[in-house]
């Protein structure tokens, strides 16, 4: 029998415990039931963490987009796949069916095909929330190209980065895009970023604000006339299992962010079992996810899992705040959406609203909340619980990551109690396992410790592109034979999990996964600047904020402060994007070090939290004296 769609919390242990005594026997079931396969596979699941080196599915063929698009058109080719909604919510609600979708995919699939795009080929995807982005996802994945997919809030130096290091030979993008009352010029953050990436060989060009924009000769052009004249047909490309299905780059503690490569079979498996019972999706549902495709949540639980399960999947381009803070709740009670998913930082955004402009609306519809991406603390869980699933819809806290393509810790919606601000129990497959500092798994209950991952599971990402080394040393190089997740974690008395947070110099500010060193980086690029360190402290719409200490090259007197706190930031958004910015910048005579000269951030943590009361033992620092006069100086 099939373990597909788990209805109560028995079963949910019934089936967990299988999933973990025998992986392979019960992955493979849920494959061969549930998927379409060119060829089967000949091993379920090879491993070494060592290496690492992890293959689901070694052997079979198939294809993602038959999976998601094809295999439907039978039974539901007139049914909503995406619902588009576009910001402004007087342009009209666009109901793609799947079989338009498959069309529309198969012509954009055509048109890469006609610009050269083969198989192995990374293809840039920098474009926002219109429906092209999701058909061209789908595209790439149809012809076996590998897609990228940038958010379009990245800068042009952030984007250029990561053309240039998967090697990009075409960049997907728009004239613009729209974001509440204001207009963005994607199209001249393209033409700046291409300037530094010789390998792209063309732009196709997608019209959305028709707006004025530059195209260069023998290098753009525009997307619609090509869809025009391509053939709506396209045979899929038969792929391997371990074949890459999409590069997605996250931060990293060094300034170079990580491509996280993932593949073709288990991501697929693994999203579509994860969608199916996470969200308790029902045929007719309609089902939302706020992010955007840019992230991976927007990847799994937008496009590949929802599709995959043959379900509509709304796609949202506006903003929460316009026109106004009633947006969310407004599309919620006009699709009658019954799956809703966001994040803590804008469920505190909207929290702080009130609850009148929840009021207004008609949410009956809703079944299941879902929220991700940082912890979501108690306040903004009850508010969510009461005003917007009126007590009467489970919220799932989903804890996962861009490396797990999946949701690894969460409830499942009527089956497992929920408590607020735990993700509680494992799901189906996932073996966590709580890490102390010499590298020992704290076994029972009532602990805490570091969060990692004891065995694989199918939609693991398999390898940094084209830095294998650097996905060992970060993943599986702390504990071993254990995938280290960069997180904390405390476990309760019955075992529920509570993910403390990072553990590692990423900070998460609005559910944004941050590096310190980019951002450090382009802060030193100040010609006045001699060095910097940033530490995330609480702030209550975003969770974090950034707080930055920043030393002159001079005594810095004379300097209009300000001023340079602005160039600062400025370059932030230059270097990385606007969600980069720092809330403070202090100016400081120099910055805590150890002996070995390593920044305590420690320390300047807890100076930043207002926190500077038991700041430990400081005699050990190279440079004691610095602390009292940061103190002083807090801003
Ligand atoms: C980091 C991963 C997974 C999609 C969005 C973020 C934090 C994510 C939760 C949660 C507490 C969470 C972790 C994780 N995080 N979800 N439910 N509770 N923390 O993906 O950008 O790769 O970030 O986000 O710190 O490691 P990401």
């Amino acid at each position: 029998m099939s373990n597909y769609h788990i209805k109560h919390f028995e079963e949910y242990f019934q089936v967990y415990r299988k999933s973990v005594r025998n992986p392979e026997v019960f992955w493979e079931e849920i494959a061969e039931e549930h998927f379409l396969w060119r060829k089967k596979w000949d091993n379920v699941l090879s491993w070494d963490f060592k290496k690492p080196e992890i293959k689901w599915f070694e052997g079979a063929q198939l294809n993602i987009t038959e999976n998601c698009i094809d295999r439907h058109l039978h039974t539901r080719g007139d049914k909503t796949a995406i619902l588009f909604e576009p910001n402004n919510p007087e342009e009209p609600t666009e109901h793609i069916t799947y079989r338009q979708l498959h069309e529309r995919v198969c012509k954009f699939a055509n048109v890469l095909k006609s610009k050269g795009i083969k198989k192995g080929d990374r293809v840039c995807i920098y474009l926002p929330m219109i429906p092209e982005l999701a058909i061209s996802v789908l595209a790439c994945a149809r012809i076996g190209a590998v897609h990228s997919v940038v958010f379009a809030g990245f800068s042009a130096t952030a984007l250029s980065t990561r053309i240039n290091d998967c090697d990009a030979k075409m960049v997907l993008t728009s004239d613009g895009s729209y974001r509440g009352a204001k207009t963005i010029d994607l199209k001249g953050i393209v033409d700046e970023a291409l300037e530094d990436c010789p390998g792209v060989e063309s732009v196709l060009v997608a019209k959305r604000i028709n707006s004025e924009i530059n195209m260069k000769a023998g290098r753009d052009e525009w997307l619609q006339p090509l869809l025009d004249e391509a053939y709506s047909d396209c045979v899929i490309e038969i792929m391997d299992t371990e074949d890459p299905l999409f590069i997605l780059y996250t931060s990293g503690s060094t300034g170079m962010p990580k491509g996280m490569l993932h593949t073709t079979a288990g991501y697929m498996v693994y999203t579509a079992y994860t969608f199916k019972n996470v969200f308790q999706y029902r045929e007719n549902d309609v089902y939302w996810c706020t992010a955007d495709i840019g992230w991976i949540t927007g990847h799994s639980y937008i496009v590949y899992g929802p599709l995959a399960n043959g379900a509509t999947t709304v796609m949202f381009e506006g903003v929460p705040s316009y026109p106004d803070f009633g947006r969310f709740w407004d599309i919620v009670d006009k699709h009658k959406v019954t799956q809703f998913y966001t994040a803590p930082t804008a469920i505190r955004a909207l929290a702080k609203q009130g609850s009148e402009l929840v009021e207004k609306y008609d949410l009956s519809s809703l079944k299941v909340l879902g929220s991700v991406g940082e912890p979501i603390n108690e306040e903004a869980w009850h508010w969510y619980n009461e005003n917007v699933g009126k007590k009467k819809s489970p919220i799932v806290d989903t804890w996962w990551q861009t490396e797990t393509g999946g949701i690894m810790i969460t409830p499942i919606p009527f089956s497992t109690p929920t408590k607020p601000t735990y993700a509680t129990l494992p799901f189906i497959g996932i073996q966590p396992a709580l890490m102390d500092e010499n590298g020992k798994e704290i076994k029972g209950n009532q602990v805490d410790g570091r969060l990692c991952i004891k065995f694989p599971w199918p939609s693991m990402a398999r390898t940094i592109w084209g830095n294998h080394q650097r996905y060992k040393d970060t993943y599986f190089s702390a504990f071993e034979d254990m995938y280290f997740t960069g997180d904390g974690a405390l476990r309760d008395e019955v075992g529920f999990y509570r993910i403390t947070g990072r553990v590692d110099d990423v900070i998460i500010v609005s559910g944004h996964n941050l590096g310190t060193a980019p951002i450090e980086d382009a802060i030193n690029e100040h010609q006045a600047v001699a060095e910097s360190a940033i530490v995330g402290f609480p702030h209550d719409v975003k969770g974090n904020a950034l707080y930055g200490y920043v030393t002159l090259k001079d005594t810095g007197e004379g300097r209009d402060h300000d001023n340079v706190r602005k160039e600062i930031n400025q370059l932030i958004t230059d270097r990385i994007g606007p969600i980069a910015k720092l809330d403070k910048i202090q100016f400081t005579t120099g910055l805590p070090k150890t002996r070995s000269g390593k920044i305590m951030r420690r320390i300047l943590r807890k100076i930043a939290s207002n926190d500077a009361e038991n700041l430990g033992d400081i005699s050990t620092l190279l440079n004691p004296e610095v602390v009292q006069d940061i103190k002083d100086n807090v801003l």
